[in-house]
């Protein structure tokens, strides 16, 4: 029987100004995604910062071969769904394909995400000029954002598939560039996603906001995976990125346990999950 919204013994709610501090004081920040409310609350259990409703559902769940097949009213469903399983833990939901094409159209997203679906957060992938308008007119309307570089899913045809973005230069340099200009127009996290290890280091040293590496190495100020990947149920090949938690452990509660005491000390990602 599912008790919605049941309390979580001494959990503080997570918050904006809450990650701020995290990364002030070096206590990294620990998320994964989720797409319905058991999960949700399992991740909530394990005391997870931020359950993101990624649009990697599009493959997880759904089995699509990318993420461009989402739509915002599922996007609004899974991320109600996951609201009731939550407490304490941020709820972050991401904008799909296309639902960024302008600043309308993001205004309207945000609201349903936020507004109708119970996020704390949105996220957003890129750095186009439209993509920073877009992000400057949420947070003036106090919707926080999370932007997303470096391997952003939703750019698979650009990029020629899954590929580790910013190992040369001037690519690097973009990217880092692009990561300063989502900050200087207010967003208040970013996901690094496939780049080498040494730009995830770069990075976030170079950000006052948080940084959350997937596949993007240890220096990062938190990391995210997708649940699939954690327990070892990824449709078709794991990431190299990941890890599954799930193996030699008996409980779906365990092997998130463990991840996130594996991001907080230090302990994943190790060399295996990162590149070069
Ligand atoms: O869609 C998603 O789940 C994501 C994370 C993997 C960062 O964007």
């Amino acid at each position: 029987m599912y008790v919605q919204n049941a309390s979580t013994p001494e959990r503080k709610l997570v918050t904006v100004p809450g990650l701020h501090a995290m990364k002030a004081q070096g206590r990294r920040i620990v998320v994964l995604t989720a797409y319905d409310a058991s999960f949700a609350w399992q991740l909530e259990t394990a005391g997870i910062d931020i359950a993101l409703v990624g649009d990697s559902l599009g493959m997880v769940v759904q089995g699509h071969r990318s993420t461009l097949p989402v739509t915002l009213d599922q996007m609004v469903y899974h991320t109600t769904a996951v609201a009731r399983g939550l407490s304490a833990t941020m709820l972050v939901a991401d904008l799909p394909f296309m639902a960024d094409r302008d600043t309308t159209h993001v205004l309207e997203a945000g609201a349903r995400l936020v507004g109708e679906a119970g996020a704390a957060m949105v996220k957003i992938e890129g750095a186009a000029p439209h993509i920073l308008e877009g992000i400057a007119a949420l947070v003036a309307r106090a919707i926080p954002v999370c932007a997303h570089l470096g391997l952003t899913p939703q750019s698979v045809h650009k990029f020629g598939g899954f590929r580790i973005q910013g190992r040369e230069q001037a690519a690097a340099d973009h990217i880092l560039a692009e990561a300063l200009a989502i900050q200087a127009v207010g967003a208040d996290l970013l996901v690094l996603e496939g780049v080498p290890t040494t730009l995830g280091e770069r990075v976030t040293a170079a950000l006052n906001i948080p940084v959350i590496g997937i596949g993007a190495g240890p220096h990062c100020d938190g990391q995210v995976l997708v649940i699939h990947d954690v327990l070892g149920i990824t449709p078709g090949k794991r990431p190299k990125f990941s890890k599954d938690f799930l193996a030699g452990r008996d409980s779906v509660g365990a092997a998130i346990a463990a991840y996130a005491e594996d991001v907080r000390s230090g302990a994943f990602p190790a060399p295996e999950h990162c590149f070069n």
